[in-house]
């Protein structure tokens, strides 16, 4: 058993994932339980004698394989996503023009799922780096990224990979048919607009009935985003397994890229503070073994993230294939204040381990500028 964080360190302290360490001896768990936490999230690695699938084939293991290094895929995922955030815009266009076109999204899809495929990290790091303009079209291209990241992860083919991105896509075309003044209200919508807004999910399922060869996961997150598994959730109150998991996948990408996004009435937060908040939802919005799988594959502090280290010196997330709470970072910031750009594995420094995570407006970083500027 290997922890990787700590259940109600999320509650009490920022810097929830404080240890990466294995449980070896019931004097450890005495240990931790002793220090006032009383949950451990923890990942169970399969046995060595997990028994073959049908072909004889070990399945793969979740996880990343990228074959280029993430400042080559940063320019390009780049251009890529305003491309595809200018698309979104087209397509919601389009849908309340009733001139929706399902085949035009194939290319960007693509598009995304190559990126991903290359280097996970560029447009995962892109996601969470929001302007608050355009938050509808970039949020659309968000949690298709999300969507088609979390099914690499987990080793899907490439044809599930692909409904994913599909799937995470179109999961808002509803809002297309919502009235402008309602959708986008700059205050507390009042019951009965909120109920308005509640229909988007079902507006755009039926839309996409209309349309011909929609795969059946596509509707189905469109239509089941909103629901919990608790059975809070709307348009139907689904609940438990009734709930598809696409569903539930494309419903997490959702609520993290909005939690992580600057809107006009409240600000961002950072990542791990999101996949936080998350936790303290599982169980009631998703299944626990689903959402430990999508925070294992952002890892505790995505690609991007800024974070202060035990030193005092600033930092931006590089890497998190070889540890994800110890990972590769560039400094931008000595302990000193003064700027840099070297880049440090953590696991190669024992007590150099991460104590906080910020926006990056919060420490006024420019992060993407300092990865494309850093090679590996
Ligand atoms: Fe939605």
């Amino acid at each position: 058993m290997r922890i990787i964080g700590r259940g109600l360190g999320w509650q009490i302290e920022e810097h929830t994932f404080g240890e990466d360490l294995d449980i070896t001896s019931a004097e450890q768990i005495a240990n931790i339980a002793g220090q006032g936490f009383t949950e451990a999230f923890v990942y169970l690695p399969d046995p060595p004698d997990t028994p073959a699938q049908s072909n004889g084939e070990q399945p793969a293991p979740p996880g990343f394989h990228p074959s280029a290094p993430l400042a080559e895929e940063l320019p390009k995922a780049r251009a890529l996503h305003n491309q595809c955030t200018k698309y979104a815009q087209k397509f919601m266009t389009d849908m309340g023009n009733g001139k929706f076109s399902y085949d035009e999204a194939e290319p960007f899809v693509e598009n995304l799922l190559h990126s991903t495929q290359r280097n996970p990290g560029a447009l995962l790091s892109l996601a969470q780096l929001h302007q608050s303009d355009s938050y509808t079209y970039r949020h659309c291209i968000n949690v298709s990224i999300l969507s088609i990241a979390v099914a690499q992860y987990l080793g899907k083919p490439s044809n599930e990979i692909f409904i994913a991105g599909y799937a995470g896509l179109f999961h808002d075309l509803g809002k297309a048919l919502i009235p402008q003044h309602v959708l986008n209200a700059q205050r507390k919508l009042n019951p009965a607009e909120f109920k308005v807004i509640q229909k988007h999910p079902t507006m755009g399922y039926n839309a996409l009935l209309q349309v011909p060869k929609v795969q059946d996961d596509v509707l189905s997150a469109t239509l089941e985003h909103h629901e919990k598994f608790d059975g809070s959730g709307y348009p139907a109150g689904l609940c438990g397994t009734s709930i598809s998991r696409i569903g539930s996948i494309v419903g997490m990408a959702d609520v993290y890229d909005a939690l992580t996004s600057k809107r006009p009435y409240k600000d961002a937060i950072s990542p791990s503070k999101a996949l936080g908040i998350m936790f303290q939802m599982q169980d009631k919005a998703w299944p626990k073994g689903l959402l430990t799988e999508f925070i294992q594959m952002l890892g505790v502090y995505p690609v991007g993230s800024v974070v202060e280290l035990a030193n005092g010196a600033l930092a931006i997330v590089t890497d998190t294939s070889e540890s994800a709470v110890k990972p590769k970072v560039v400094i931008v910031r000595t302990p000193e204040g003064t700027p840099t750009h070297e880049q440090c594995n953590l696991t190669s420094y024992a007590d150099l381990t991460i104590t906080a995570a910020f926006t990056p407006e919060e420490k006024e970083v420019d992060v993407l500028g300092v990865m494309e500027a850093c090679t590996q």
